[in-house]
């Protein structure tokens, strides 16, 4: 049988996972500010105009890059890519980067490899942008500019409240880019609380998902970064092989490993990249997946369980939204699988060493 967790288990991991959309009120706050460290990077950005974003992260925070160049791409229309710090510290590589904007996203700051890749981008000509927790880290003294997160200090080892709190900057930096104003974005903190209010529902889910061996997370769009983010959290507090593609992917190939056996986790939110998921669940439904499906309420009927998500934030903001049941399932999972999420096996963080 499976071990019972000390009843501490978790605790830490549930305090950050509810203090989100606090968090997000804070960030929300400061932004609006003149002076704030996000309009000096807007007014730094707008005056260096460039032609090509790069976005370098690793784990959680390279989702949140992930999300990022979604934005870029179909808010500003500005070409973006994930660059792996590797090529710059394992290899050595030195790639041009005029007219590029390099974002190093990261919530210790703390990485030397990040911190190396700003600082070859920097030297070949990028605007270097660190997005950051940790005001005072390595990477926000590498880089050119600094945007601070607000997400206060993290203690879980499963990053939750820093990773919304980077989408949430890092939108809020495209968009001022773009010449909006936030505004679509003040609605958040309650739209969040309610997901957060339905603990209960997806504490039961837990169970259904409890002996399950294999995952598989999948969204399209916008949501296609939920869905690796939901599989790392998965993957790292519960021990599941979870594994995440984009709804696209999935029908090139490993929609043929998909059995009963093998529950599907499909995000599908309102809007283009939640349309485009439709399809992709008709394929699924005739493999005879187990689905579960987070977002719209339109998709229950396909669905063997649902969380409904609010439908009144826009879709390029619904990945705040999105996360929140799949950080809470995590939870229950590990510790209804006899794990303790607060400890994962063969994880440590960076923290205050820096
Ligand atoms: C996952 C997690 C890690 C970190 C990764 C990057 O929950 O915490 O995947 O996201 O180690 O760390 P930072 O953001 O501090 O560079």
């Amino acid at each position: 049988g499976l071990v019972q967790p000390p009843p501490t288990a978790g605790r830490a991991m549930a305090a950050e996972v509810a203090e989100q959309p606090h968090r997000w009120e804070r960030l929300l706050d400061r932004s609006g500010a003149r002076d704030s460290d996000l309009a000096r990077a807007v007014s730094l950005v707008q005056a260096y105009r460039p032609r090509f974003v790069l976005l370098v992260a690793r784990g959680t925070s390279d989702h949140a890059a992930l999300y990022a160049k979604y934005l870029f791409e179909i808010l500003c229309g500005l070409p973006c890519g994930l660059v792996s710090p590797s090529t710059m510290t394992t290899y050595d590589a030195t790639p041009a980067a005029n007219g590029v904007l390099m974002v190093g996203v990261s919530q210790s700051g703390g990485s030397p490899d990040l911190v190396r890749s700003l600082e070859v981008g920097r030297a070949r000509g990028a605007l270097t942008l660190a997005v950051t927790n940790r005001a005072d880290s390595p990477l926000a003294r590498a880089a050119e500019c600094h945007v601070d997160v607000l997400a206060g200090p993290e203690r879980a080892v499963a990053a939750t409240k820093s990773y919304t709190a980077q989408l949430l900057a890092l939108y809020l930096l495209v968009d001022r880019l773009r010449g909006g104003t936030g505004a679509a974005a003040a609605r958040l903190p309650e739209a969040g609380a309610r997901v957060l209010d339905q603990e209960a529902h997806i504490a039961r889910l837990a169970q259904r998902y409890r002996f399950a061996s294999r995952l598989v997370c999948t969204g399209r769009g916008y949501s296609y970064p939920t869905a690796r983010e939901a599989a790392l959290k998965l993957m790292e507090t519960s021990y599941v092989a979870a594994q995440a593609f984009s709804g696209a992917d999935l029908l090139h190939g490993p929609l043929a490993m998909i059995d009963p056996q093998v529950p599907v986790m499909a995000v599908v939110a309102e809007g283009r990249g939640g349309d485009a998921m439709l399809p992709v669940l008709d394929r699924l439904t005739a493999s005879g997946a187990d689905i579960l499906t987070v977002g719209r309420a339109s998709a229950a009927d396909r669905a063997d369980a649902t969380v409904v998500l609010p439908d009144d934030v826009p879709e390029e903001l619904s990945p705040l939204l999105e996360i929140l049941p799949f950080q809470t399932l995590a939870r229950h999972l590990a510790i209804a699988r006899g794990a303790d999420p607060d400890r994962p096996r063969g994880l440590d963080k960076v923290t205050e060493t820096l």
